[in-house]
């Protein structure tokens, strides 16, 4: 099975510039497995500078962004769209994360367009899925998250949606300490896994990468990742140093 193993550092609205620079050095610099795609997702502005840094630097290593318009242009003062993005040497976008799709409301529709937006400019989606706490405490979690994979990725053709990555983050999870268990994730990433080939098929569900959000940390990422159907992390708070950043790439 080929389904690539990926590490990803949200750094979400961290870091000046020179604090970028230097973190991405110091994890450029660092040892790390070749067959692991590796993510850097800096605010904005510093992503032409992050792309600069590790463009002659094969090994795995690309720069997103964290968000983008679902217009390619227009009057829509403060927005940067997926082509603007693309121009600075952007590679991947989260879609959907939660903190965007609760602060700003973002929905469906939304989420569909911005999707559509990142595919036409060759941008890799990384689509972000999870439930709330009352979600799990009420044990509705799978059936949101099914929802969430209907209502948005489960419209794209066969074609388009092998190129989407899908990042499971319980909300309650996130930037809390309280990771979900190498069980609570894995049960529902083998859920998703399960939904997108009874939706798709088998080739195409076992062609996608599910990667864990919510409290990922050099401690608990190898017990996560040795988990069926977990391939990988969207890491938030522990991408911020180096050091975390760099040993949990190398807990597969
Ligand atoms: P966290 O954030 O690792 O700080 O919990 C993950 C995320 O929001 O992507």
């Amino acid at each position: 099975m080929s389904r690539k193993k990926i590490v990803a550092g949200n750094w979400k609205m961290n870091k000046t510039l020179q604090e970028a620079e230097a973190l991405v050095k110091e994890v450029l610099s660092s040892e790390t497995p070749g067959d692991v795609v590796k993510i850097f997702f800096p605010p904005f502005p510093y992503i032409n500078s992050v792309s600069n840094l590790i463009y002659d630097y094969q090994n795995g290593f690309h720069c997103g962004a964290q968000n983008c318009h679902y217009n390619d242009s227009g009057a829509f003062t403060g927005e940067v769209s997926a082509k603007a993005a693309a121009s600075v040497g952007a590679r991947y976008v989260l879609i959907g994360h939660s903190e965007r799709r609760i602060m700003h409301k973002e929905g469906p529709e939304f989420l569909k367009l911005k999707i559509s937006r990142c595919l036409e400019n060759n941008l890799v989606p990384v689509y972000c899925i999870g439930e709330m706490l009352p979600g799990r405490e009420a044990n509705k979690h799978f059936g949101i998250v099914e929802r969430q994979l209907e209502e948005v990725m489960f419209n794209f053709s066969v074609d388009d949606v092998r190129k989407i990555v899908v990042a499971y983050e319980p909300v309650w999870a996130i930037g809390t300490g309280k990771t979900a268990s190498p069980e609570e994730a894995g049960e529902m990433h083998s859920f998703i896994r399960n939904r997108i080939a009874h939706h798709y098929n088998e080739e195409i569900a076992n062609a996608i990468s599910i990667l864990y959000g919510g409290s990922c940390n050099a401690q608990n990422a190898k017990a996560l990742f040795a988990t069926k159907d977990i391939d990988g992390g969207l890491i938030g708070g522990a991408s911020l140093q180096a050091s975390d950043f760099v040993s949990i790439i190398n807990s597969f």
